[in-house]
């Protein structure tokens, strides 16, 4: 499956006198789907800002681009010091995707193990770029897997994006419809407020990849939902008895499923899983800014000064998810 369009590269510099020495490309996912716009972003303070600002965004790409972060910083970095520091100024950028804390334990590892400073920088671009590549793998995996679950003719129910656009590879919730692409009727896609990334995001991508779509706003799900054969989303973090973090308006959806004997299943790397956590109570959950709930782009839809509550995430129970498409089949929790 080949996408026409890539979320993230690693540009080395062309003068070539310093190896190692480069940028990261994104792709601005705020423009989506206006503008197809590329970045290129050479400092860890345009990473953690486009991570911040969801110019990336998605738990494992947010992975991806951490690890990156912890490259670009040590280009420049005088010692392992100023490195740490930069690890630590990517931990607080969004607290609930597990997969950044996943890629900045990895990139820690080397800082400790490489003793010969000289020898950081590039090791840690090695590694930054076998995150990618495994990402990408990963995503083909759980593609295969959950691909077992559609059924002809298959009408599916997709929450916010974890396509494509949150990966290096081909999604994590869409990576089994993009596998069995002949057999999707319809993919139903709710629009996702505050942000919009069903709306911007999924059905773009999906569109480009010429799989039949359907947008809906939120509360049009519990009309859809009887027509559909199972809903797929994807996940921010898991913890071990199998709660989940994903995108408000996950749980809603869950519950909604389950009232109705709908399978729903969580689609996820082990990039996303919370070992060190027993539920999800436990999981941080992050709070944007109340502007996004208090305009639409620019426009102002609320009073002045109204109180606003703005969580990105909501925890789903296990008990309301079918199973788990993960890259080494389908699983059920307890996880260990
Ligand atoms: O706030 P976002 O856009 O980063 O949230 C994205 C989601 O909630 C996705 O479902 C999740 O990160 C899994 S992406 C494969």
């Amino acid at each position: 499956m080949k996408l026409n369009f890539s979320t993230v590269e690693w540009e080395e510099n062309t003068t070539g006198v310093c190896l190692s020495q480069g940028k990261v490309r994104i792709l601005d996912q705020t423009l989506l789907p206006w503008e197809i716009n590329y970045k290129d972003i050479g400092t860890v303070e345009g990473i953690v800002g486009a991570i911040n600002e969801m110019r990336i965004r998605g738990a494992p790409l947010i992975g991806v681009i951490g690890a990156y972060g912890v490259a670009i910083a040590a280009q420049k970095a005088k010692d392992v010091k100023e490195i740490k520091e930069a690890i630590e100024r990517l931990e607080h950028t969004r607290p609930t995707a597990y997969n950044l804390f996943c890629g900045l334990t990895r990139m820690k590892k080397i800082v400790e193990v490489v003793s010969e400073f000289s020898l950081l920088k590039s090791c840690l671009l090695q590694e930054a770029n076998k995150i990618k590549k495994e990402d990408e793998f990963l995503c083909e995996q759980i593609g295969k897997n959950g691909e077992t679950l559609i059924p002809k003719n298959a009408q599916i129910l997709t929450h916010c994006n974890a396509g494509a656009l949150a990966t290096c590879g081909i999604g994590t919730a869409l990576a089994p419809i993009y596998i069995a692409k002949n057999r999707i009727k319809k993919i139903f896609v709710s629009e996702t407020r505050p942000v919009l990334q069903g709306a911007r995001l999924t059905a773009w991508e999906l569109q480009q990849a010429e799989i039949p779509v359907t947008l809906i706003c939120d509360s049009v799900r519990g009309v859809v939902i009887k027509e559909v054969d199972l809903c797929i989303v994807g996940a921010d973090r898991i913890a071990r008895n199998g709660d989940i973090a994903n995108k408000i308006g996950t749980y809603t959806l869950a519950v909604l499923a389950k009232t109705h004997n709908i399978p729903f299943y969580v689609a996820a790397p082990s990039t996303t899983f919370d070992l060190s956590i027993e539920s999800g109570e436990q999981i941080p959950i992050e709070l944007r800014n109340p502007d996004e709930v208090r305009k639409i782009g620019n426009y102002e839809i609320a009073p002045k000064n109204i109180d606003i509550f703005n969580p990105s995430f909501d925890v789903t129970p296990n008990e309301y998810i079918t199973g788990f498409i993960t890259e080494n089949g389908i699983q059920k929790p307890p996880f260990k």
